[in-house]
């Protein structure tokens, strides 16, 4: 018979599938029990589609019969919902309502400015919002905004967020040293986001816009563990090298179960400040096709325009600091199509992905094998 730290041993071994961590390391092993019958493990994970699922039960039954064991009974536990969508998740802020994820599958593509853009267009239409930036490796959210070098308030063990063109912000750029570069291990980024999400006294929010660090790592997956995401958002650039990165970004959110509000095609064509006239330099409108295949919308193309770049240096973004341009009415457009999409969602009960199928009944489900 085997002892439960041979087996917990084997269980460190198992990354959830499209991640570099463990189960173990996520936190998702809840029991692990061995007797002469066999092996029993049980697993928590909020937020996960049934092919994941069944990857992982494959995964962890197969390891531990290597270790000689005849039966394993592998046990996922999940919320009560039939149909398992992130946004019915375990939500550790709850006075937030809604969360956006915004990720991208390269970094450069313009993130951060989409991101800072669509969460002040929000709240010149009135929501109350929030904006953290997780990007961990580069968290430059608080230049964006013009609050560099702010230092938030501390109360207790909790910190204030800073308020600028009327929206709430937490950053990890302000709770470091300035240039300070940290080597983040998978752990300290879990931890890090945990706090960014609690320890921070955020306000009653209609909703949170969370900037991801780009690609599909660990950070992504434990924000999807610990708040329930509403809707994800994806960048990207019009080339067609981008569109592998795009894709993947996109598969991450169907792994995750977080339904798509859409993708943002930024940098997408060039207009003349001088002429006006409209250059195409990375191939417009490669997006749509992707949008399609993963049953979303493109929610604007954002042109290349020096005033969005000059906009983030300074920390004047253009949707508020330049309203009546064209490329703020995009973002204002973009932000209206993604409330629709939010408030679409909760109409229906945060079940949207009719596409995705429990392969088991409700509540528990379980695979044994002799
Ligand atoms: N549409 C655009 N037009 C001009 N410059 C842009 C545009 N989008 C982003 N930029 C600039 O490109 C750089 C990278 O954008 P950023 O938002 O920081 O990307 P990411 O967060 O994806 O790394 C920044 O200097 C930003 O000001
Ligand atoms: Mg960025």
């Amino acid at each position: 018979m085997l002892s439960k730290e041979q087996i917990e041993e084997v269980l460190k071994e198992v990354t959830y599938p499209g991640f570099t961590k463990s189960i173990v390391d996520f936190g998702f092993v809840k029991a692990v029990e061995s007797s002469a019958d066999g092996v029993y493990v049980e697993i928590d994970i909020s937020s996960s589609a049934p092919e994941v699922e069944n990857e992982l039960k494959v995964d962890i039954t197969k390891k531990i019969q290597l270790l000689g064991v005849k039966r394993v009974d592998v046990v996922i536990k999940k919320p009560k919902m039939p149909q398992q969508s992130s946004s019915q998740g375990k939500n550790i802020v709850p006075h937030v309502k809604n969360f956006v994820m915004v990720s991208s599958g390269k970094g450069g593509v313009g993130k951060s400015t989409t991101t800072v853009n669509l969460a002040i267009a929000l709240a010149m239409q009135g929501k109350k919002v929030g904006l953290l930036d997780a990007d961990i490796y580069g968290p430059n959210i608080p230049r964006m905004m013009g609050v560099e070098g702010k230092q938030p308030e501390i109360t207790g063990n909790k910190v204030k967020p800073l308020l600028s063109h009327g929206v709430e912000i937490m950053s990890m750029g302000s709770l470091m040293e300035e240039g300070q570069s940290l080597v983040w291990r998978g752990a300290m980024i879990m931890k890090a986001i945990q706090q960014l999400l609690q320890d921070i006294l955020w306000d009653e929010l209609d909703v949170l816009i969370i900037d991801m660090p780009p690609g599909t790592g660990d950070a992504q997956l434990t924000l999807a563990q610990s708040v329930p995401v509403t809707v994800g958002i994806c960048v990207t650039t019009p080339q067609k090298v981008a569109l592998d990165d795009t894709e993947r970004s996109l598969d991450m959110f169907k792994k995750l179960h977080i339904p798509i509000a859409g993708i943002v095609e930024n940098m997408s064509g060039f207009i003349s400040p001088d002429t006006g006239k409209e250059y195409d330099i990375f191939g417009k409108g490669t997006t749509a096709p992707l949008a399609k295949k993963f049953d979303t919308i493109v929610l604007a193309e954002i042109p290349i325009e020096p005033a969005i770049r000059e906009g983030g240096d300074n920390g004047k973004p253009v949707v508020f600091h330049n309203p009546d341009s064209l490329t703020a009415r995009k973002y204002q457009e973009a932000a209206e199509k993604l409330w629709a999409k939010i408030e679409d969602i909760n109409e229906k009960g945060g079940v949207d992905n009719d596409a995705i199928q429990p392969t088991t009944p409700a509540g528990v489900s379980a695979c044994s094998t002799k």
